[in-house]
């Protein structure tokens, strides 16, 4: 390709996650291990739609693929027979590339932190060349391929298993990001030999082959942090630091208070409002949004739940699936909510469980009060009206209606529908034996 020949074609993304993941010894395929609650090879998906890429081929392998295919829907996932390597592994997509005539732009499911900017660059820069890297300057001991240059430009990839102890010194490393002609790589790539440490297909050493042919390389640069490559679970707590800093740092800018931020973690989609305390150590899984004026007090594990503005959870508190806490509720220590909804200025305060519940506006739930919404089989409704009151250690026996303004006398177990503003108690009439306990002790003295 000449220097001036500037050509903007349309660019298929090959990704690939056939890999084994045998250095992360986790049970599931390495790509969808999660990172801040959602399976790695997602965010580098969104980054790959974003970015406007025309067609996108997930490979992955006969044992991952069912595992896959729901997760990286609508992209189609074609199978590479054997791990061969990373060339093999793009040769795999082949099939369904035939009659593309447009670039390959070949991403790693394994590296989830990179960026649009980063894609639509690689795009750019492609314009005016026949493949292009996106490299980076290591300064973390991990394993990466060195791009080794001379003064006529980049000549070659050596990965670290084959590399010399002066090639490991190169500190300019391969990010797994490579742009390629589409008319040339199929050609390319069935020059690509296997004799190397690891006895596979490398697709770094495309480069070499190219070059050979008087291919024009590029090279795109950008920060080691967005191009971890997750091969162990060091690794992917690693990059999940990186992201929870970015999290911690992107909320508190909007006025989110974190006291301990460190000790907080969030997930890729928690939406919170503005005005909120967060204290040390709470973690919230997926699916959580919080309003405004909120607090969060230490100690609290928030999941798939809403928070309303004005409301204060924990310390202590534990807020589970389609939790759904009204404005101005209090949730205090040691409460379990799990498929509720607690309604505008309800309280909830200590020692509680409660599940498969309403419990209405302006209610107070006594200490220790647990819902009983499970026989064993099937669950059960609790519903609790409008500014009920349940003494303390209640046992509510699901199905059951509290009416609005009832009052369960503490230590009750209902087990029956009570009508608004009523009194429902169950416990057996208390004895009173004047001067017993004296006499206990005194008998107890003589033995
Ligand atoms: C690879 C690069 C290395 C680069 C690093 C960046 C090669 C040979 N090496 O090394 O230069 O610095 O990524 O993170 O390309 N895969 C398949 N089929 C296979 C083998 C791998 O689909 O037969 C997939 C894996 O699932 C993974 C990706 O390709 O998503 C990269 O493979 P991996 O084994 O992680 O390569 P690295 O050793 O990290
Ligand atoms: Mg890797």
């Amino acid at each position: 390709m000449s220097e001036e020949t500037v050509t903007e074609k349309k660019v298929a993304a090959v990704v690939l996650a056939a890999g084994k993941g045998v250095r992360m010894k986790t049970s599931c395929p390495k790509v969808l291990n999660k990172i801040m609650g959602m399976p790695m090879i997602k965010p580098l998906l969104h980054s790959i739609k974003k970015a406007g890429i025309d067609k996108v081929v997930i490979v992955g392998a006969e044992d991952n693929k069912d595992a896959l295919a729901p997760v990286v829907a609508p992209y189609p996932v074609v199978v590479q027979d054997k791990q061969n390597g990373t060339a093999d592994a793009v040769l795999a997509a082949k099939q369904d590339l035939i009659g593309w005539d447009g670039d390959i732009l070949v991403l790693f499911g394994d590296t989830p932190l990179i960026q649009v900017e980063t894609i639509e660059k690689m795009k750019e820069a492609k314009k005016t060349a026949d493949i292009v890297l996106l490299a980076f300057e290591k300064t973390e001991p991990n394993c990466y391929g060195h791009i080794i240059c001379s003064d006529a430009g980049v000549e070659r990839i050596v990965e670290f298993k084959d590399s010399s102890l002066s090639e490991r010194q190169i500190k300019t490393c391969f990010s797994g990001l490579m742009c390629i002609d589409g008319g040339k790589v199929w050609d390319w790539i069935a020059k690509i030999s296997n004799n190397n440490a690891s006895g596979e297909y490398y697709l770094t050493d495309i480069v070499k082959v190219a070059k050979s042919e008087g291919a024009k390389i590029s090279m795109v640069t950008g920060h080691e942090k967005e191009f971890l490559g997750i091969n162990t679970l060091q690794e992917l707590a690693y990059a999940t630091k990186v992201v929870q800093e970015h999290y911690r740092k992107k909320f508190m800018d909007n006025g989110v208070m974190l006291i301990d931020p460190e000790t907080v973690y969030f997930s890729y989609d928690t939406e919170i409002g503005s005005n909120v305390v967060i204290e040390p150590c709470v973690f919230f899984g997926t699916g959580v949004k919080i309003g405004n004026d909120v607090v969060i007090h230490a100690f609290s594990h928030i999941e798939e739940a809403t928070i309303a503005d004005g409301a204060s959870i924990g310390p202590f508190a534990r807020l589970r699936p389609l939790a759904d806490i009204g404005k101005n509720a209090h949730i205090g220590n040691f409460v379990e909510i799990k498929k509720s909804t607690i309604e505008e200025g309800a309280k909830v305060n200590h020692l509680t469980y409660i599940g498969d519940a309403r419990v209405g506006k302006g209610a107070n739930i006594g200490a220790g009060t647990i819902t009983c919404n499970y026989d064993g089989f099937d669950k059960y409704h609790t519903d609790i009206g409008e500014g009920a009151f349940i003494g303390s250690n209640s046992a509510l026996v699901a199905p059951v209606t509290i009416g609005d303004g009832a009052i369960v006398g503490a230590g009750s177990a209902i087990a029956k529908d009570v009508p608004a503003d009523a009194l429902a108690l169950t416990r057996d009439s208390q004895v009173i034996k004047k001067g017993w306990a004296a006499k206990f002790r005194e008998s107890k003295k003589k033995q």
